[in-house]
């Protein structure tokens, strides 16, 4: 099951335990174990006290309705996001507090009061209003991570028109069927983005997408490339598109907020599954952003003069929730950084938090992996004293990583959260308190209260190691997929009767304590990344020259996994070296760069079983150089033998 490299066997050695500092435990947002037991003794008033905290036009009736798989929270309540991230933090001493720190890649700072980001919110939010956009509209954002991905979003939210972000690495076809799938009607973009020294050519990608979607009506562009360099024609188009800072010179700072009920469609975000279409996941307004901010002040520990940056890409679910919902909405400092970790050094990440006197740093183990390949060197020229909690997400912490940074980033001083949990959670699920949970490198350790969480096997019987399972209904959790209820059901709740299924192996220790495993269906985890294996399959099928693909995950000491293709040609024909370039590409122009195969095999034959399908384990097998598990259900064994040997005499 375990898919990482983290054996069961490593796990149940692993005794290393970490108290919560002495010096943290001071002041801490949660300081004993009083959260637990309230939302244990009552859990619907547990969560109606954190929605007590957000403002409200109108009080909710009831906390919960639950009619599974469908879930209504906090029904008849009335709010608006952007007020709650915004407006409610104007009369009070946050007024000039600073919202927004935002770097980009080539180093240019801008930043953000409370006051300043509710102003350009309001501006673009009678932007939108000004071309048509209105509540229940979609709106595409495809956008690098600079402020106006933010400003995007809550604009969105103030006028109650549902965003889909779409990942700027994502191909121009990945964003036509996002923007198809929702059916918006405007996209937000910009003429490029920073990467690594480059520019990404957003609005290149958009104008491409753009040519088979219908439905978008006007095209919003930031000036981010043009801005600096001058380099980048963003080939504005007469009546579609309009350039974002034009369009802010002219608008009014005067928008209230639309009142939306609790249950209003807040977002989609898209992510892969086990098929070749990536699924809408939907999030609606109060439950999601009541346990947004709940976990993003107890597991964070948010004090007021907190520095909070969160590595991750508006793209995912980690920037939505981490980025900007859970900290604006507590009135925290976010730091924003547009680029590369390794740009123009591979000290950039440390030299931010220096520079602006980071204080909570949240990233994913990939990127740890990456830090520590780079060396101790990096972050050790940099002072990074004013750190004091470090978090993980994203995929399981082997604990070698964990324990690295904890030594050379945290200075054996800074608690870690590894915080587990999904884009269709909406927000943290499993996670440590860092004033009272004594932690264990590579261990999520408990729910957060208020969550239940259980070890189920296939039949539905408590098992001590198993498939992850929750029990109850929880705040932030997806209502729906977009326009694919069935999917919905079937994906997460046909398992167990009106139990969720998250698709995760866990096990438990003797002391309760939760280790997350990875992955138990067909989606890999690149970087962090979430890659359904069809969707890479259908990619390559696509290719002229191919008639069948099968895809598999090939462990990673960097990447957790990286993708194997095993292609079979048109007429059983053996491929080159140019034809495993140009697949690739294909991919990546299919999908986008997170999807390019490390390895491409061209196979005569995929191992099948006698009904004709395909055994990704034993190419899992082949692709990690194991011993052939049991091949007694295949059709023809040789044809697995002889790909083992192509595969060895390449990797070789
Ligand atoms: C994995 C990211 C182990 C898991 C927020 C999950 C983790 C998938 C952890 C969701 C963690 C996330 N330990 N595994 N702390 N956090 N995962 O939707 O497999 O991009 O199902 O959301 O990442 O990825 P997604």
């Amino acid at each position: 099951m375990n898919e990482k490299g983290q054996g069961l066997d490593v796990l149940l050695t692993e005794t290393r335990r970490f108290a919560p500092p002495e010096h943290f435990k001071e002041g801490a947002v949660v300081s004993d174990r009083g959260l637990y037991e309230s939302a244990s003794a009552d859990r619907l008033a547990f969560w109606e006290s954190w929605a007590e905290k957000l403002d409200w036009f109108e009080r909710w009736h009831t906390v919960l309705e639950w009619d599974p798989p469908h879930a209504k929270w906090f029904v008849g309540g009335k709010l608006n996001v952007s007020h709650n991230c915004l407006d409610r933090h104007l009369n009070g001493p946050r007024r000039n507090k600073l919202a927004l720190i935002w770097e980009g890649e080539p180093g240019d700072v801008r930043e953000y009061t409370y006051e300043g980001l509710h102003r350009e919110v309001c501006q673009f939010a009678n932007a939108l209003k000004g071309l048509g956009v209105g509540k229940g509209d979609r709106v595409a954002i495809y956008l690098p991570m600079i402020p106006e991905a933010a400003i995007a979003m809550l604009a969105c939210t103030r006028i109650g028109a549902p965003h889909s972000v779409v990942f700027g690495g994502f191909s121009p076809e990945s964003l036509a069927d996002r923007i198809n799938d929702v059916g918006a009607k405007a996209l937000i973009t910009a003429d490029g983005g920073y990467r690594r020294g480059g520019i990404i050519p957003l609005k290149e990608n958009a104008d491409k997408a753009l040519e088979s979607c219908t439905t978008i009506e006007n095209v919003v562009v930031v000036a981010r490339g043009a801005d600096l360099t001058a380099k980048v024609d963003a080939h504005m188009r007469e009546g579609r598109d309009h350039w974002y800072h034009e369009l802010i010179a002219d608008a009014s700072a005067d928008c209230a907020p639309e009142v939306m009920d609790a249950e209003d469609l807040l977002y989609i975000l898209y992510t892969s599954g086990t098929t070749g279409k990536p699924k809408g996941v939907v999030h609606t307004t109060g439950g999601y952003l009541t346990q947004v901010a709940a976990t993003m002040q107890c597991v964070f520990d948010l004090r007021e003069d907190d520095i909070y940056w969160c590595t991750a890409d508006v793209g995912w679910v980690t920037g939505h929730s981490y980025i900007v919902y859970g900290p604006l909405a507590n009135g925290a400092t976010v730091l924003m950084y547009e680029g590369g970790p390794d740009w123009p050094e591979k000290d950039r990440f440390w030299d931010l938090c220096e520079k602006y006197g980071v204080t909570i740093f949240y990233t994913a183990p990939t990127a740890i992996r990456a830090f520590m390949k780079w060396g101790e060197e990096w972050p050790d020229k940099h002072d990074l004293s004013k750190l004091r909690l470090l978090g993980s997400v994203g995929e399981p912490i082997n604990p070698e990583a964990w324990m690295w940074y904890h030594r050379v980033v945290g200075k054996e001083r800074c608690p870690i959260v590894d915080t587990w949990w999904q884009t269709e959670t909406g927000a943290i699920m499993i996670t440590p308190l860092p004033a009272v949970t004594e932690t264990r490198p590579g261990s999520a350790t408990h729910p957060f209260p208020g969550i239940s969480v259980t070890l189920l096997d296939d039949a539905g019987a408590e098992v001590e190691a198993g498939f992850l399972a929750i029990t109850e209904p929880w705040p932030s959790m997806l209502r729906t997929i977009y326009g694919d209820d069935e999917r919905y059901r079937e994906t997460y709740w046909s398992k167990w009767d009106g139990i969720y299924f998250p698709g995760d192996g866990a096990k438990r220790d003797d002391d309760g304590y939760l280790w997350l495993l990875g992955r138990v269906d067909d989606v890999l985890s690149v970087a962090g990344h979430r890659i359904g294996t069809m969707e890479v399959e259908s990619a390559l099928v696509d290719h002229p020259a191919v008639v069948e693909a099968a895809v598999v995950g090939k462990s990673h000491d960097v990447k957790g996994e990286v993708i194997a293709a095993f292609v079979t040609l048109k007429g059983g024909k053996d491929g080159d070296d140019d034809l495993v370039v140009e697949l690739k590409k294909h991919v990546v122009e299919k999908i986008g760069a997170i999807a390019r195969p490390e390895t491409v095999i061209f196979a005569a034959d995929l191992p099948k079983t006698r009904s004709g399908k395909i055994m990704r384990r034993l190419l899992k097998d082949v692709a990690e150089g194991k011993a052939l598990g049991d091949m007694t259900t295949l059709a023809d064994p040789a044809v697995v033998e002889q790909l083992k040997a192509q595969y060895e005499a390449k990797e070789g």
